[in-house]
């Protein structure tokens, strides 16, 4: 009896798992995967100046490539119009320029403008010759600086897409962004006829379609990087305030991985906020993350933190009843640097000399009155 009931039983088992399959074979023609479920309909890349992105609501992306670029770059103005723009995707190809073709080519263009400068001098057009000469200069100085080491070039280009929902949306503001970037003299031009290529570029391939490149030295290439908007904190800790360049909340664990040391210090002008931040800092890690804290208060300002926190508040002076007892020696625990090991000790040879210091300090002070 059992021996049927059992064989049944398995039969049913077997009936059920192979719905469960077909139910199953049935989802997988439905299965998508994330690149399916984020593609849009479809990519219209026939225009010339700009190309449209098929999905509920069409978008019209527009691409461009920096054309030129001003003598001088300042750090960190440099692209920061661009790249805090608004619906814009930017991408920055940079490529090490090797020693040897950097002193070729810089040998080359030293030798074509001092052509050009005698040119100009024969021709007696003394303002031609003084703007070659100070080129040549530069030149020269850039070349003596990568041969000994100091300076780099770079080749690099840089592209940008707009994107807006309407034809006259993304005129605007291709318009605007030119119009931003020419105040720091950068020409930014529409890929014309290029537009499919330089948007695959601007994608997160690292594929430089474009053949639009620019020479950077080293001190030029570092002002393109966005360090400006970099995002401080952990991914875990305290809560301390908010990034006002991307409105995510900071939070800050002073005893985090990412961290080599606990050491912290705080920097900024009067009234900044350092001590409102130290105590923030101090009063919400009690709370949250159970740590103490110890300040050593000259100016008596961290003793409402410490009371309210339910801390104490120990008053040093020479007429308060709390004496620090120099003498007073305790057991320490200190980390065997090799093994890791863990041993309380008393040292008293240590001890010996943090008094002698002590009291000797004591006793200079007291001569010197
Ligand atoms: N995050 C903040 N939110 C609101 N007000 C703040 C903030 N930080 C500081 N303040 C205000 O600024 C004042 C000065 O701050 P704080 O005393 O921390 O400056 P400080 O940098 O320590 O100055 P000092 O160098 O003079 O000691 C505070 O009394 C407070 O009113
Ligand atoms: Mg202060």
């Amino acid at each position: 009896m059992f021996g049927i009931k059992k064989q049944e039983t398995i039969n049913e088992l077997e009936v059920d798992s192979k719905k469960m399959q077909e139910t199953k074979s049935i989802f997988k023609t439905e299965e998508k995967d994330i690149k399916h479920l984020i593609a849009p309909g479809g990519i219209d890349a026939s225009y010339t100046n700009h190309i449209e992105i098929a999905s509920n609501r069409t978008r019209y992306a527009r691409s461009m490539v920096v054309a030129a670029l001003p003598r001088m770059c300042t750090f960190p103005e440099f692209l920061r119009g661009m790249y805090t723009f608004g619906d814009v995707n930017v991408s920055v190809f940079i490529n090490p320029v090797s020693e040897s073709t950097s002193q070729t080519d810089l040998n080359r263009t030293i030798n074509e403008l001092e052509s050009e400068r005698v040119v100009a001098q024969e021709r007696g057009d003394i303002n031609r010759e003084r703007i070659i000469a100070q080129k040549r200069a530069e030149a020269e100085e850039l070349r003596d600086a990568i041969a000994a080491g100091f300076n780099k070039l770079f080749d690099s280009t840089i592209i940008s897409t707009v994107f807006a929902y309407s034809m006259d949306e993304l005129d605007k503001y291709t318009e605007l962004l030119t119009n931003e970037m020419s105040k720091n003299l950068i020409d930014l031009k529409p890929a014309w006829a290029m537009q499919d290529e330089a948007f695959r570029s601007n994608m997160p391939f690292c594929e430089n379609k474009l053949n639009k490149s620019h020479t950077f030295d080293r001190r030029a290439m570092s002002t393109v990087f966005p360090f400006f908007n970099s995002e401080v904190g952990h991914e875990d800790g305290i809560p301390l305030g908010f990034n006002k360049q991307t409105g995510l909340p900071i939070l800050y664990n002073n005893f985090s991985s990412k961290l080599t040391n606990y050491n912290m210090i705080v920097f900024g002008k009067s009234g900044a906020g350092k001590s409102v931040t130290i105590k923030t800092l101090s009063a919400r890690s009690s709370i949250l993350m159970g740590i103490e804290s110890l300040a050593l208060d000259a100016e008596g300002e961290y003793g409402v933190v410490a009371e309210s926190l339910g801390g104490v508040n120990v008053v040093i002076s020479p007429t308060s009843k709390t004496i620090i007892n120099v003498f007073d020696i305790e057991p320490e625990v200190v980390k065997d640097e090799i093994t890791g090991k863990e041993r309380t000790i008393v040292s008293v040879e240590n001890k010996v000399e943090d008094v002698t210091q002590g009291l000797l300090t004591m006793a200079r002070r007291k001569y010197r009155k």
